[in-house]
């Protein structure tokens, strides 16, 4: 049996870093093998693209932005994520496509139909089998952000742009119930771990469910 891809997701500063990097070391603490990884970044490539996506001195039009995306998702996914899911690892992602979907779809006003078509070629078909959202209004996740230091390119977006991200990220999880574990972002870190881990434990399976 494939393990699973669990990715995370939600607008900025919702505590996604946080519960992934929980989430790694409870799979570590169960002795179930895991790789971490995330979005824009991974191989090589995806670093560089990342610095060029971040950086807040540049300004880079809405389909440039979304190629860019999509660059670093296309070489993560055949260098690092399929690879590991094919060594029995499960995989968690710190975003993946559903934050195109948000971000270049609704937030830019990017062509939906493009948007798939460039998605579904650029993950080679890998959807997530989990899918983490952590929802929090956008005005509590940016404060959280910014008390880390200097806004990056994409945290000096207006409200309203985060605005129409935290909803079609809600609206995507409305869509695919199955794959979404909609989470209300403002609970205290140590349930929300607890939440996830359960979530977790039922896409495990036998084969990779911890017998301890
Ligand atoms: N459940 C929580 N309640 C309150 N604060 C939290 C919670 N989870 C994380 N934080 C704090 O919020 C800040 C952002 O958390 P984190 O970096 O995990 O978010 P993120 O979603 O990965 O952000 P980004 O989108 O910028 O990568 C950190 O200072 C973290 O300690
Ligand atoms: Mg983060």
């Amino acid at each position: 049996m494939t393990p699973p891809f669990i990715t995370f997701e939600g607008p900025e500063g919702a505590g996604k870093s946080t519960q992934l990097a929980r989430l790694a070391s409870r799979l570590a603490g169960a002795g179930v093998p895991h790789l971490v990884t995330r979005e824009p970044g991974g191989t090589g490539l995806g670093t560089r693209v990342r610095e060029v996506l971040l950086d807040p001195a540049l300004d880079i039009d809405p389909l440039p932005e979304f190629l860019l995306y999509s660059a670093s998702r296309a070489q993560l996914v055949r260098e690092v994520i399929c690879p590991a899911l094919s060594r029995g690892e499960v995989v968690l992602c710190d975003r993946y496509a559903d934050s195109s979907r948000a971000y270049q779809g609704a937030g830019r006003g990017l062509d939906r139909e493009l948007l798939e078509t460039v998605t579904r070629e650029a993950a080679g078909g890998l959807t997530p089998d989990l899918t983490v959202l952590l929802d929090l209004d956008p005005a509590v996740g940016l404060a959280r952000a910014a008390s880390r230091g200097q806004p990056d390119r994409l945290e000096r977006a207006d409200l309203a742009f985060h605005a129409r991200v935290r909803e079609e990220f809600l609206a995507l999880a409305a869509r695919e119930p199955g794959r979404f574990l909609l989470l209300d972002a403002t609970r205290d870190p140590d349930t929300l771990e607890e939440d996830i881990w359960a979530a977790v434990g039922e896409r495990l399976g036998p084969d990779l469910l911890p017998t301890a």
